[in-house]
C-alpha cells in the first residue's frame, strides 16, 4: 500500500499554504551556488502545483517572494526575478493542461514592470479554469496586508468594523483561510506570513528542504494533517457529539 493510498479523499485540506524554505542551504550542501536551489525549488513547485491539482485541493498558496527578501543581495533578487518570468511563461502551458487558474497576492506593484506584465499574462490565461486557484504571494508580508487594509478602512471613513468586514480588505478576501500550513527547511517560524489568515491553520513543519520536498512528502503532510483534531476553541466533546 502506498502513503497515497492512506490518504481520506473527502478529508482533504481545502487550502494549504507553503513556506518553501531551503532553497540556498540545499544549493550549499551541493556546493553550489544558491541560484540552483532556488531553480530546483522550481521544479518542486511544478511537481507539487500538479499533484495539489490531482488530489482535488482547491487552493495552494506559496511564499514565492517576501517583502523582506527585497533586502537580499541585489544580484539574487535580480536571478529571482528572471526565475519567476521565466518560470510563469513556461509553466503557463501546464496551468492550462492542469486546469489551474493563477492568481497573487502582495504588492505586485513593486515587481520589475516585465513581471508584472508576465504575470497579468498568465492570470488573464487561465482566469477561466475551474481547478485549482494556485496562490503566489509575491513581495507580500502580512504586516503590509493588515497595514494596508487599515489604510483602506481609514480612507473610507468606516466606523464600524468586525472580523469578516475587516478581511474583506485584505489581499486574500476571495480565499478561504489556509487548513494547513507546511514549511520546509526545519525553520519554526511564520516569517511574516498570513499572520491573520493562519488563526486556525494546522501547523507541519519538515526539515526536508524545499528541493527536496516531493509528492510523497506532500502525502505524508495530508495524512498527518488527517489525524488531527481540528477544534476552533471547542471541547474534543462537542466536537464527536457534532454539539454547538
Ligand atoms: C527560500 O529559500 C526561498 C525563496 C526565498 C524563494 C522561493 C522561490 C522559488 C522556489 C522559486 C520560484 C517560485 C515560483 C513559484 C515560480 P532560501 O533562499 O531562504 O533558503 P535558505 O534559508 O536555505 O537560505
Amino acid at each position: 500500500m502506498s502513503l497515497k493510498d492512506n490518504i481520506i479523499k473527502d478529508q482533504l485540506p481545502r487550502h494549504i499554504a507553503i513556506i518553501m524554505d531551503g532553497n540556498g542551504r540545499w544549493a550549499k550542501k551541493q556546493g553550489l551556488l544558491r541560484m540552483f536551489g532556488h531553480k530546483k525549488g522550481v521544479e518542486t513547485v511544478h511537481e507539487i502545483t500538479e499533484t495539489c491539482a490531482e488530489l482535488g485541493i482547491e487552493y495552494l498558496t506559496l511564499y514565492a517572494f517576501s517583502t523582506e527578501n527585497w533586502n537580499r543581495p541585489k544580484e539574487e533578487v535580480d536571478a529571482l526575478m528572471s526565475l519567476l518570468v521565466d518560470t510563469i511563461e513556461k509553466e503557463t502551458p501546464t496551468l492550462m493542461k492542469n486546469n489551474v487558474r493563477l492568481t497573487t497576492i502582495g504588492d505586485t506593484s513593486r515587481l520589475p514592470e516585465k513581471a508584472q506584465t508576465k504575470f497579468i499574462n498568465c492570470i488573464n490565461q487561465t482566469a477561466c479554469n475551474t481547478g485549482l486557484v494556485l496562490v503566489l504571494a509575491l513581495s507580500y508580508s502580512s504586516r503590509w496586508e493588515i497595514v494596508n487594509a487599515v489604510k483602506q478602512i481609514i480612507d473610507k471613513g468606516i466606523k464600524q468594523i468586525d472580523e469578516s468586514t475587516f478581511a474583506t480588505f485584505l489581499t486574500t478576501s476571495h480565499i478561504p483561510d489556509p487548513d494547513l500550513l507546511i514549511r520546509t527547511s526545519g525553520e519554526y517560524r511564520i516569517s511574516n506570513f498570513l499572520l491573520w489568515q493562519l488563526a486556525y491553520t494546522e501547523l507541519y513543519f519538515t526539515d526536508t528542504l524545499w528541493p527536496d520536498f516531493n509528492k510523497e512528502e506532500l502525502y505524508k503532510a495530508l495524512i498527518n494533517y488527517q489525524n488531527r483534531e481540528r477544534r476552533f476553541g471547542k471541547t474534543s466533546e462537542q466536537i464527536s457529539n457534532n454539539t454547538h
